[in-house]
């Protein structure tokens, strides 16, 4: 696995692949992999021949200082667990090479921010899209991979590749789970034994709202889920909402809608962590997990 810090570098590796007509795959991160990342990498190596993933804690997507400083980091263990999953690229770009020469530029999110996690953490999808559109300029990927977990950060990533044209193919993944269906995060490492122990409440808050999904009103499926929460007063949600699936707008009847989006974040313990789950009209949940290990007769 090569190594770079310097984005002038990485671009030139990149050329070099481009020109033996080698297909670029690309998996950004903050580091701290897991599971998660680790299915992201599979999938690039899968449908690319070159695998770049890169490093980097972007300080512009952070709203709060104290997050920033306190988000895990472990180059070494992530270089390790890089170099066994295949990544022929790690790229670790310090902020003055990323940046260099750059104007955060405030992009048009289609409106995409302006509900659960925009509201809540103001800027942070703004420095979401600089910082990709920086990886993208060096890296010039064929194909980016980004997980569902981060619904709302996919369906922004995918809109601005769209309007502006960026020749990126952004790829979803599905979200990773742990046995109790936690989904994967590198916040996870954060929680406490007795907050890891609560933190499934969030999925199974989720399951709640897919279970009464399309058979009860919205606001009655919301309330189910809402209900799984209050059941642990040390949980503190932030939001938890019912979607459409393009606009993530909230919605307040399912007429004519086959697919919907719940959306929670909560506050467990220090650790603000969130999910989400594809509710569908006819089917199990658009979550491979669920599907997997029904709760419930109406999960299969
Ligand atoms: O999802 C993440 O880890 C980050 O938001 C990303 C896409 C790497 C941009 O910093």
């Amino acid at each position: 696995m090569d190594h770079c810090v310097d984005p002038i570098k990485v671009a030139a590796w990149q050329a070099e692949r481009r020109r033996r007509g080698e297909r670029i795959g690309f998996v950004p991160t903050m580091g701290a992999l897991h599971a998660g990342h680790l299915a992201l990498v599979q999938e690039a190596r899968r449908r690319c021949d070159r695998v770049v993933v890169s490093i980097f804690v972007n300080p512009l997507q952070f709203n709060n200082p104290e997050d920033l400083a306190r988000y895990p980091r472990q180059p070494e263990a992530d270089a390790g667990l890089l170099r066994t999953a295949g990544c022929d690229l790690l790229f670790t770009p310090e902020a003055e090479g990323i940046f260099r020469d750059h104007r955060p530029r405030e992009y048009d999110l289609g409106g995409l921010d302006l509900h659960w996690e925009g509201p809540d953490r103001p800027g942070h999808f703004q420095g979401v899209v600089n910082v990709v559109e920086r990886l993208f300029h060096y890296v010039r990927p064929d194909m980016a991979f980004f997980g569902e977990k981060d619904r709302q950060q996919l369906t922004i990533i995918r809109h601005v590749a769209r309007s502006l044209h960026w020749p990126e193919d952004i790829v979803a993944c599905p979200t990773q789970r742990e046995a109790d269906g936690l989904a994967m995060s590198s916040r996870n490492q954060r929680l406490d034994p007795a907050d890891r122990a609560r933190a499934p409440l969030l999925y199974q808050a989720l399951q709640a709202v897919a279970r009464a999904a399309f058979r009860s009103t919205v606001d009655q499926a919301r309330q189910a889920g809402l209900d799984v929460l209050a059941s642990d007063p040390a949980i503190r949600p932030d939001h938890l909402g019912i979607a459409h699936p393009a606009t993530l707008a909230p919605i307040d009847g399912w007429d004519g809608l086959q697919e919907a989006v719940v959306l929670v974040a909560a506050r467990v313990g220090p650790v603000r962590l969130i999910d989400n789950l594809v509710l569908q009209r006819d089917g199990p949940g658009g979550d491979t997990f669920a599907a997997r290990h029904p709760r419930h007769p109406h999960d299969h």
